[in-house]
């Protein structure tokens, strides 16, 4: 299988990328909630940094993947598709990439504006140059408590869009990005 994507097909970089941000973005999701509903004390604080950590390597793959996707053919959408749905595939997927870097920022200005640095599993710790700031702190984690769940609404649309395609149209739009497409279609 090819590195790079072709006119037909996702290369074995994209898909990785996609897969493993995919499933680091639903853990996110669910470590973040998990934290939240817990008491405030130690075990809170380590289960926020823990997520914190997870998310600067999901922050890494992403500026990875967008430089990637920059360098890289995008697959030409299947010629029979309409273009209702070739517009909304696109501001879905931009949709998903602006949502979720709003949360990779929102998440380490929340930390930062709460006064702590964002340690990375004991290995280093980076301290943002933000000031530490009450008001600013509210502002951002609510920010960052909205953001997800345009994340989680858009996630819904694109993987029924994603079955849509592959069980109702049959085209190779989630083959390219899984098994590869078929060949001669
Ligand atoms: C948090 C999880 C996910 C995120 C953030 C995400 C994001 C994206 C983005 C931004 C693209 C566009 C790629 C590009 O053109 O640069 C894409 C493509 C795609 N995704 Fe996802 N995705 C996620 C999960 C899933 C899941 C669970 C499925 C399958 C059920 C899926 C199926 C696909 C398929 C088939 C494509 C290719 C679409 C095409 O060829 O036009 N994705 N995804
Ligand atoms: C794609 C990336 C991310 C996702 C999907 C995500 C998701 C979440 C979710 C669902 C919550 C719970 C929100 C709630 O209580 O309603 C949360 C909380 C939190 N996240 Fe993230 N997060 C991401 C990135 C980050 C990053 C990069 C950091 C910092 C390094 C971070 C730090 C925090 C903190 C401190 C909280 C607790 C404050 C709060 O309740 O808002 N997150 N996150």
């Amino acid at each position: 299988m090819a590195l790079r994507n072709t006119s037909a097909e996702f290369g074995s970089i994209a898909k990785w990328l996609h897969w493993l941000i995919a499933a680091g973005i639903l853990l996110l999701i669910y470590l973040g909630l998990e934290q939240a509903a817990m008491e405030r004390g130690p075990e809170k604080l380590a289960a926020r940094e823990t997520h914190g950590a997870i998310a600067l390597i999901v922050f890494v793959l992403m500026t990875i993947r967008l430089v990637w996707r920059w360098v890289n053919a995008v697959p030409a959408h299947p010629a029979e598709t309409p273009a209702w749905q070739r517009i909304s595939a696109t501001l879905v997927h931009w949709g998903l990439y602006i949502a979720v870097f709003v949360q990779l920022i929102s998440g380490p200005i929340t930390v930062a504006t709460g006064g702590r640095s964002i340690p990375f599993f004991g290995l280093f710790s980076i301290s943002l140059p933000v000031a530490e700031n009450e008001d600013d702190h509210h502002l951002w984690e609510e920010v960052h408590e909205f953001a997800w769940t345009i994340v989680a609404l858009l996630l819904v649309v694109h993987v029924l869009a994603a079955l849509y395609n592959h069980f109702i149209a049959k085209n190779d739009v989630l083959r390219r990005m899984t098994t590869g497409a078929r060949r001669g279609d």
